[in-house]
């Protein structure tokens, strides 16, 4: 079953959209679609003033290696009434101690990320910034995004990565990735960082970069690229060139992007040089700034050991010469600030018709979302009840709990986040058999109702180990009841968000959709633990007192969260009290695409000839 969007005009001239249930037509009519779309409200009595203006909503979206989810198949012009129960958020006096506990924790891990945040605010540093706002006349990153978005409203995505590596802290990644809003389009943008090192990428700016097309993909978002960056890290060449994730996959994925018909928009406000070259290349349009903007395969100092002729980067590949000669861009800026505005008016040509703002006021908690710092929890010992933490993050804390007296160590339901209606599952502790089978039955009906899931992870620090006939049985049982609940998350093509608000440990964080079973977008809490085994929980498995010692300091050093982000295993870590907003933000970009009115044909990219 598909939904057909389709426009009429009123008396007045004004448009008017109505959704109408639709199904493939059995005797094509319109051959320029892959896929002839029958409405069937309309198809025997369309008047001439109604037309299908889209053929959206295909539920099941597939691509070689990455899956495009729909947020739903209808899109409701008037939210169902609901009336979830408020959950019951007040804490317990018995609880007090452990809540302390868990607030002071969270007060030293909220200053870590503060002071990351600070860090990652200087980006390579005075001398840098120097050189790049004085002696180059370039704009730094940060107020480039600003010339280029409609405010400061948007979601930054991994902003810690590159920390702490083993060649060294690279801020940011050397390269600014995130959504946010061009003339009300929710936009992924990458944007290189040149005060580090040039801009060039390391193995961790790669990565960056793919991430952000991947969710550019898996959210169908339009994406802009500002390119400035001296192309690869030359000492880390083999970290960068010559695997499949690497550093030509990124213009692998530009050309499959403009496939899927996902608008890509390149700024060359900088250099472009060597595989750099590619990404204005491949874009569908590209905008050039004078005198700043530079594109080529190699550089002067190549020229002159080439040929010993002296040339200078403006002759050999400047604006003037990609504008007018090479045909390589589309648009010449004279100022960087033209150059954004250039882009902005190219994002308006995108075929998007966005809703009108939502007239939906959604209440909020009725518990403030501070207390969530004495909820999350230092360690696994120091959890309390998981609705204790939706209640803070639910509108009105409604929720209407599903199963709640079977599997209780897991706890699941349906509430809205922000106006938006989601599924919930969230981790009460361990991931038990009965656990299990309620969360493979949960996410099916998510799946079944086109909600998006938001998975709250906390899952138990260690493996339960088999230490009798008894405990064999159960052990097996809960192992294919799991490996169920693992096939339900992976096929759920509804969207997956999660926030490990606790532990991300073993088996049990594959089934509350870790990073490896491909969520949307996957945030970490500061508090929170990432590894196989939690710290202090490896005494099973080694056979001396050092072994033990020396596994659980290397556990206690790699789960941090800061550990963790650096090395992008996630979309970044955020504060507990910002979570429901966070949410919220993702849930609305995820929506966007149902706006998108040109969509359905998948058709060769954009070729600059
Ligand atoms: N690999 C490693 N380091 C590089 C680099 C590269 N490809 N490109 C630049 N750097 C380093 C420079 O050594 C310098 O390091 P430092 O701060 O420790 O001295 C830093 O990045 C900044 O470069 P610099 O040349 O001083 O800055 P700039 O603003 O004048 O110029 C570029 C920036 C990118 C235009 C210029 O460095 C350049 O042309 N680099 C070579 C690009 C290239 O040929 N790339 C091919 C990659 S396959």
């Amino acid at each position: 079953m598909y939904y057909c969007m389709l426009r009429s005009l009123n008396n007045n001239g004004k448009n008017l959209i109505r959704l109408v249930k639709a199904s493939v037509c059995q005797t094509p009519c319109d051959t320029s679609s892959k896929l002839c779309i029958v409405c069937h409200s309309t198809h025997s009595t369309v008047s001439s003033s109604l037309r299908p203006i889209t053929h959206v909503l295909r539920r099941h979206w597939t691509h070689q290696t990455t899956s495009y989810r729909c947020v739903g198949s209808t899109v409701r012009t008037k939210p169902m009434p609901s009336a979830f129960p408020v959950i019951d958020g007040g804490f317990q006096p018995v609880h007090k101690h452990v809540y302390e506990a868990n607030l002071r924790n969270s007060l030293i891990c909220q200053q870590k990320y503060l002071e990351h945040k600070q860090k990652v605010l200087k980006g390579g540093g005075e001398n840098a910034i120097a050189r790049h706002t004085q002696r180059n006349q370039k704009v730094l990153v940060r107020d480039r995004l600003r010339m280029l978005l409609d405010d400061e409203n948007y979601l930054e995505l991994s902003p810690f990565a590159g920390d702490g590596l083993p060649y060294g802290d690279i801020p940011s990644a050397g390269c600014l990735t995130g959504i946010g809003q061009i003339n009300g389009l929710w936009c992924v943008f990458i944007a290189n960082d040149a005060t580090v090192k040039g801009g060039t990428a390391y193995p961790i700016t790669v990565k960056k970069q793919l991430r952000a097309q991947d969710v550019a993909m898996q959210n169908r978002l339009p994406c802009v690229y500002l390119v400035d960056s001296g192309g690869a890290f030359l000492p880390l060449q083999s970290e960068i060139f010559p695997d499949k994730n690497q550093g030509g996959r990124t213009f692998y994925n530009e050309a499959v992007m403009s496939a899927m018909k996902i608008p890509q928009v390149a700024v060359v406000c900088g250099s472009c040089t060597a595989g750099g070259a590619y990404v204005p290349t491949m874009a569908e349009e590209a905008v050039i700034v004078h005198r700043i903007g530079t594109i080529f395969l190699g550089g002067p100092p190549l020229v002159k050991a080439a040929t010993g002729e002296e040339v200078t980067p403006e002759d050999l590949g400047g604006a003037r010469l990609h504008s007018e000669v090479s045909g390589c861009v589309d648009h010449f800026a004279t100022v960087e600030s033209e150059a954004y505005e250039y882009t902005r008016n190219i994002i308006s040509t995108l075929n998007f018709e966005l809703p009108e703002e939502s007239s939906i006021q959604s209440a909020e908690p009725l518990h403030s979302s501070e207390d969530l710092l004495g909820l999350a929890p230092r360690s696994y010992n120091y959890s309390l009840d998981v609705r204790l933490i939706v209640s803070r993050l639910t509108d009105g804390s409604r929720f209407q709990e599903f199963k709640a007296r079977y599997g209780t160590t897991l706890v699941t339901g349906f509430a809205k986040i922000e106006g938006h209606q989601v599924g919930i599952v969230a981790n009460n502790g361990e991931l038990t058999y009965d656990a299990s089978l309620k969360g493979s039955h949960f996410v099916q009906l998510c799946e079944q109702r086109d909600m998006p899931l938001i998975f709250l992870q906390n899952t138990s620090p260690a493996p339960s180990h088999t230490f009798s006939q008894a405990k064999a049985e159960s052990n097996t049982n809960r192992l294919k009841a799991q490996g169920s609940m693992m096939s339900a998350v992976a096929c759920a093509s509804v969207p997956k968000i999660t926030v490990v608000i606790g532990g991300c440990h073993g088996s049990d964080s594959y089934a509350m959709c870790g990073r490896a079973f491909d969520p949307n977008f996957l945030f970490l809490w500061p508090n929170a633990k990432v590894s196989i085994l939690a710290p202090g929980h490896s005494q099973a498995l080694m056979q001396t007192e050092e072994e033990i010692t020396q596994i659980n300091e290397m556990l206690e050093e790699e789960s941090s969260a800061f550990f963790s982000t650096g090395r992008l295993w996630d979309d970044g870590v955020i504060l507990p009290q910002d979570t429901r907003q966070v949410l919220g933000k993702c849930l609305k970009i995820i929506k966007q695409q149902v706006y998108q009115l040109s969509r359905e044909r998948m058709r060769t990219p954009i070729l600059r000839l």
